[in-house]
């Protein structure tokens, strides 16, 4: 599908690999709506790029189909794409200095990770459903973000690598649901990225983990996140799979 001249939802779009995937569908012609819950910063980025800002959290039900309204009536045509990047990372033990794993904590990521993406996917895909098949025969490309930490999660990681390999594991049924209404759905399975999460951390840290890279020594850079979303968009062939773009990295236990 061509990404000039469409509509993209990005979620998470206010920072990080979403920003940088909103930025970069912009820049190549397409219309970017932006979904977070941090208006100070997605309000900002959407002006930047000439897109629009919809305070959204993508775990709820209401709040998603509200935003999918608001960008119908700001773009005068349907979402031809959805690139979910919306995520938390809360790290702890399954048992730790302070017991066992708070329950909360898992349920908080799974909610927003996995069921977060489920929503906006499946709430999208309806309305995409709606629409004519674009010349291509495309109606509407979604793309979704689990980590290399969906295969290789580190200690800690228990809910975070859950949230991640159900995203990951439920890409090729959804793909399939959706094969009938000429619906794509992919993957990126990221390694580790240079976004704000990792930006605050100590120079040293940052040097041990790029080293931790096979090649290119180094993190990833979100643009090279955003130009691997614009690509499944554009290749048709791409459909139902997870592709990890991580240096060859294979996470250490810890
Ligand atoms: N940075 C990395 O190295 C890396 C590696 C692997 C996977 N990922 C995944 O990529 C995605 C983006 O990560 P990032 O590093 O850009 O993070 P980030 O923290 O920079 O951006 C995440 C964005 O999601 C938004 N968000 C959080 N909860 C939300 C909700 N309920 N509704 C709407 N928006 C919400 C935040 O406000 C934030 O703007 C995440 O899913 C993350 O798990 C990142």
């Amino acid at each position: 599908m061509e990404i000039q001249g469409n509509i993209a939802v990005v979620t998470g779009g206010a920072s990080g690999l979403g920003a940088a995937t909103a930025a970069h569908f912009a820049s190549l012609g397409c219309k970017v709506a932006i979904f977070d819950l941090d208006r100070e910063r997605g309000e900002q980025h959407a002006k930047d790029i000439d897109g629009l800002f919809v305070s959204v959290d993508v775990s709820d039900e209401v709040s998603v189909s509200a935003g999918l309204d608001a960008v119908e009536n700001w773009a005068g045509s349907s979402v031809r794409v959805l690139v979910n990047c919306a995520g938390i990372v809360i790290g702890s033990k399954t048992v730790g200095k302070h017991g066992a794993h708070p329950l909360a904590d898992f349920e908080k990521v799974i909610r927003i990770n996995l069921i977060g993406t489920f929503n906006c996917t499946r709430l999208t895909a309806a309305r995409m459903s709606e629409a004519q098949p674009l010349n291509c025969g495309d109606r509407g490309v979604v793309v979704s973000t689990a980590s290399v930490a969906a295969f290789d999660g580190q200690v800690g990681q228990a809910a975070y690598s859950a949230s991640k390999a159900a995203v990951a594991g439920m890409t090729l049924p959804i793909a399939r649901d959706l094969a009938n209404n000429a619906i794509r759905v992919c993957t990126i399975a990221p390694g580790i990225f240079m976004t704000p999460m990792m930006a605050g951390m100590p120079e040293s840290v940052k040097q041990t983990l790029g080293d931790s890279v096979p090649y290119p020594k180094r993190m990833g850079d979100p643009r090279e996140f955003a130009k691997t979303a614009a690509h499944i968009v554009d290749n048709q062939y791409l459909n139902g799979e997870t592709i990890r773009i991580d240096g060859a990295i294979r996470l250490a236990p810890r």
